[in-house]
C-alpha cells in the first residue's frame, strides 16, 4: 500500500447552536486505502463526512486535499476533487431509470440541447462493467432492492474520476451475503488505486475489508492505526470510553407460556409456522432475505395478517387481522425500515416517544404535559438518546439516536409482546448493550420478545432461542449453544435467490 496521504485534516470543529459536533479530530486517508471511521452514535461521524465534502465549511481546523489546504469548499470543488459520498439514503432517483441515475447528470453538465442516451447507456453500461453489476439499465431505480440501488449509487460515485469514495453506514440495509458483495466491489474499487472511507460500527465486518481505523468519540479524535492493532476489547474501549462485555443470554428456565403460534402461514410468504415463547424467552427468527423472517413479525403485528393458524398469548387465543388488533392485543413492533415507516422526523422527540402511548397521558380531556415530558426524558436517560432535551425534531438527531426513539416509543406502550426487525441495525456498541440488557429484563417479566435478525453475532449472544427460516418454512429452532458459523450455513440454501426483492 502507498503511505502517500490523500486526505488530511487536523483540529476540524464544528457546532450547529451549542451542540458541539466535532471538537477537533485529526484524520489522515492515504491514497488506495481501506479507512473505517467508527465511534458511537452521535459521535460526529456524518458531521465530519460533511465537512469532508463540502456539505458543512469546519469552524475552526484545516483540510488538506492531494497536499493542497482548502479553505471554503462548496460539495461541487469536492466532487472536482474527486470526493464522492454516498449518503444512507444513496439520493438516488426512484423515478429514473438506472441508466440515467448513473449517467444523466455527466451528460447534463455538457451543456448541448439533445441529452445522448446513446452515451447515457455506454457510460452507465461501462460504470457497471467496472463494478461488476449485473442490473438492467432500463429498469427504474424504485423496482430495485436496497443492494442494487447502492450498487447504482456507486456506479454513479465512480464515473467522475473519483479518488476517495465515502460511504456512511453502507451495509446497514444489506443482508450478511450482500455486504460479501459489496466488500467484494469495495476491493476492486481499492485495486484500482481509489481511497475508500467507511462508517461501520461492526467489528467483523471492519476486520474483513478496512486497512486501517479511526475512532471518535464525543466529536473528538480518539485513535487510529492499523486494523491489526483492534481486538474487540480495544475497539469498544476506544469507542465508548468503557469495557463492555456483553455475556451470552441465559434466562432460567420459564414455567409460563406468553405466547404460542400454531401452523402460522400466509401464502407466498411463510407456511405452517409453529413456536412457543415462555417466561424468561428472547426468541430469535433468522432466515435470508425472502426467508419469510420479516413477515411472521408483520403478520403478528397485523400489516400483512396470516390467512391460517393460530395465535395465543398469554393463555388466550387471539386473531390479528389488522394493526389496531395487534394494538388492542397490546403488542408492540418495531419495524425494519424505521425512517420511513416508525418516526416522525419533523416533530419533537417527545412527540415521537409518546406517539403510540398517547392515551396515557389524556386527563379529564387535558394532555398532561409534565407527564410526557418526564416520561420522554426517562427514556432519553435509559437509552442514553443523545440529545439535549425533549425538544428537538428527531431529523436533527443521529441515526442511531432517532432509532433509539422508536424503540422508546414502542417501550413506552408497555407490551405484552415486542416484535423488533433488526431492533440494533445502525447502534453503537453502548447503546446495543443497553437496548438487550433492557428486552433480558422485560422478558424475565414475562413480556414476549421476539428479534428478528441477521446480524447472527447478535441472535447468539442476546437469544435463548432462535427459530431458522428457509425458504417459507422453519427448518430448525436452536437454543443459543449454537455457534455463529454453524447457524450461519443453516440459512444459506441452493434455491436462494440472492436478495432481489423487486
Ligand atoms: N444539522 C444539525 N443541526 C443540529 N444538530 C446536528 C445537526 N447535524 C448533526 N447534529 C448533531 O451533531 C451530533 C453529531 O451528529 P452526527 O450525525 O454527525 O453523528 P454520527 O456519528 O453520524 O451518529 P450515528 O452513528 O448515529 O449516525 C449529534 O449530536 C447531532 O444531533
Ligand atoms: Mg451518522
Amino acid at each position: 500500500m502507498s503511505e502517500e496521504v490523500f486526505l488530511k485534516l487536523e483540529g476540524v470543529k464544528k457546532s450547529f447552536g451549542g451542540v458541539h459536533a466535532l471538537r477537533g479530530v485529526d484524520l489522515e486517508i492515504r491514497k488506495g486505502e481501506i479507512h473505517c471511521l467508527a465511534g458511537e452514535n452521535g459521535c460526529g461521524k456524518s458531521t465530519l463526512i460533511k465537512a469532508i465534502s463540502g456539505v458543512h465549511n469546519p469552524d475552526e481546523g484545516s483540510i488538506w486535499i492531494d497536499g493542497e489546504k482548502v479553505e471554503n469548499m462548496k460539495p461541487m470543488d469536492a466532487i472536482n476533487r474527486g470526493i464522492q459520498v454516498i449518503y444512507q439514503d444513496f439520493a438516488v432517483f426512484p423515478n429514473l431509470t438506472v441508466a440515467e441515475n448513473i449517467a444523466l447528470n455527466g451528460e447534463l453538465k455538457n451543456k448541448t440541447k439533445f441529452v445522448n442516451w446513446k452515451q447515457i447507456h455506454e457510460v452507465a453500461e461501462k460504470a457497471m462493467a467496472q463494478v461488476g453489476a449485473d442490473i438492467d439499465p432500463d429498469v427504474k431505480l424504485e423496482r430495485l432492492s436496497v443492494a442494487n440501488k447502492q450498487m447504482v449509487a456507486i456506479c454513479r460515485a465512480i464515473i467522475n474520476d473519483a479518488k476517495l469514495l465515502i460511504l456512511d453506514e453502507p451495509t446497514t440495509a444489506l443482508t450478511a451475503r450482500e455486504v460479501d458483495k459489496l466488500w467484494d466491489i469495495i476491493r476492486s474499487l481499492k485495486a484500482k488505486g481509489i481511497a475508500i472511507m467507511i462508517v461501520n460500527h461492526k467489528l467483523d465486518e471492519i476486520y474483513r475489508i478496512a486497512d486501517r481505523l479511526t475512532i471518535l468519540r464525543n466529536g473528538t479524535y480518539i485513535s487510529s492505526g492499523d486494523i491489526s492493532e483492534y481486538d474487540q476489547e480495544r475497539f469498544t474501549r476506544d469507542m465508548t470510553g468503557k469495557d463492555i462485555t456483553e455475556e451470552k443470554y441465559m434466562p432460567e428456565p420459564g414455567s409460563e407460556e406468553v405466547l404460542r403460534v400454531e401452523h402460522l402461514s400466509r401464502k407466498g410468504a411463510f407456511e405452517n409456522v409453529s413456536f412457543s415463547l415462555h417466561k424468561g424467552d428472547v426468541l430469535g427468527i433468522t432466515g435470508l432475505l425472502g426467508s419469510g423472517r420479516g413477515e411472521i413479525g408483520e403478520a403478528l403485528f397485523g400489516l400483512s395478517p396470516a390467512d391460517s393458524g393460530k395465535i395465543v398469548l398469554n393463555g388466550k387465543e387471539i386473531s390479528i387481522k389488522s394493526v389496531s388488533d395487534a394494538m388492542a392485543n397490546e403488542i408492540g413492533y418495531v419495524p425494519e425500515d424505521r425512517l420511513t415507516q416508525g418516526l416522525f422526523m419533523q416533530r419533537s422527540i417527545q412527540d415521537n416517544t409518546i406517539a403510540a402511548s398517547i392515551r396515557q397521558y389524556m386527563k379529564h380531556g387535558r394532555l398532561d404535559k409534565k407527564g410526557m415530558e418526564d416520561t420522554t426524558n426517562y427514556w432519553i436517560k435509559e437509552l442514553g438518546i443523545k440529545a439535549p432535551s425533549p425538544k428537538p425534531a428527531v431529523r436533527t438527531l443521529s441515526g442511531g439516536n432517532a432509532q433509539k426513539v422508536v424503540i422508546a416509543k414502542w417501550l413506552n406502550t408497555h407490551p405484552k409482546l415486542f416484535i423488533l426487525d433488526g431492533p440494533t441495525v445502525g447502534v453503537d456498541v453502548g447503546a446495543k448493550a443497553e437496548i438487550h440488557s433492557i428486552l433480558h429484563d422485560l422478558a424475565k417479566k414475562g413480556i414476549g420478545i421476539i428479534i428478528i435478525s441477521d446480524d447472527l453475532p447478535e441472535l447468539v449472544q442476546n437469544c435463548n432461542k432462535i427459530l431458522v427460516m428457509k425458504e417459507g418454512k422453519v427448518s430448525g429452532m436452536m437454543d443459543n449453544s449454537i455457534d455463529e458459523r454453524t447457524l450461519g450455513n443453516m440459512l444459506v440454501g441452493s434455491s436462494d435467490r440472492g436478495g432481489e426483492k423487486a
